[in-house]
């Protein structure tokens, strides 16, 4: 609770994630109708885009150690612990979220490998969990307020790659996702190249691609 009684950007974000889970982890999911395929390919396609091209740049996984940020339902852990990494540690603040990975990790016969942690980043790491030979965050600066101290210290942790995405500020369904979650309370934070280009500076972070990825941006840094 901040100091006027209102919650945190963190506390709204972390609830919306916490009620959300289900729904957000079901984008995923492969057996659903038609509809439902067709919306989230349509609205949401780029979450599966993300995850087939942070695959792309971080293979080989063998003997890695990759730590998520804003982990959610550890689709990502879970997919570099079955390419071969040899530990993954996700972290998410939302619980409901960090339930579901755990579930999914056990399915999949990787928990050994996954380790989830119910925390926000970057308090929630400390130096001891690194050096990482990649860090990832996903789906998540869409929903930071403050991302330079965030790019900071996950550079500081990695000796290794990035890999980041970050929602356009200019897109054509930006308009009803503002609309959205305006009517949920929960904030949202979207940016333009120049954005991205400058926070990556402020950040320490100057050996990257730039990828045009549907509605986001996606960073694949070398530090
Ligand atoms: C849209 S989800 C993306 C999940 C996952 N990366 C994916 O792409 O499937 C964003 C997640 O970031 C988490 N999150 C946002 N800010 C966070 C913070 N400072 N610390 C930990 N988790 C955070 C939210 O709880 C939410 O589960």
């Amino acid at each position: 609770m901040s100091a006027n009684g209102t919650n945190t950007v963190e506390e709204k974000v972390r609830d919306h994630f916490h009620d959300d889970a289900e729904r957000f982890d079901a984008i995923y999911d492969e057996k659903k109708d038609f509809i439902h395929k067709f919306i989230d390919n349509y609205w949401r396609g780029v979450v599966q885009k993300r995850l087939e091209l942070n695959v792309k740049y971080l293979s080989p996984f063998r003997g890695k150690k990759i730590l998520d940020v804003g982990c959610g339902s550890g689709r990502f852990c879970i997919a570099f612990a079955l390419n071969g990494a040899k530990k993954v540690i996700g972290i998410d603040f939302a619980r409901a979220m960090i339930e579901i990975a755990d579930k999914l990790a056990t399915d999949a016969g990787v928990e050994n490998k996954c380790e989830f942690v119910i925390g926000g980043f970057p308090e929630g790491i400390s130096d001891d969990e690194g050096p990482f030979d990649a860090c990832t965050a996903n789906g998540f600066f869409d929903y930071v307020e403050k991302p330079v101290p965030i790019i900071t210290r996950m550079r500081e942790l990695t000796k290794g790659k990035l890999v980041m995405s970050f929602p356009k500020a200019v897109e054509w369904r930006v308009p009803l996702r503002r609309f959205r979650f305006w009517l949920k309370g929960t904030p949202l934070f979207l940016y333009t190249e120049a954005q991205v280009r400058e926070i990556l500076e402020q950040s320490g972070v100057t050996n990257f691609k730039f990828i045009h990825l549907d509605r986001d941006y996606l960073v694949v840094a070398d530090v």
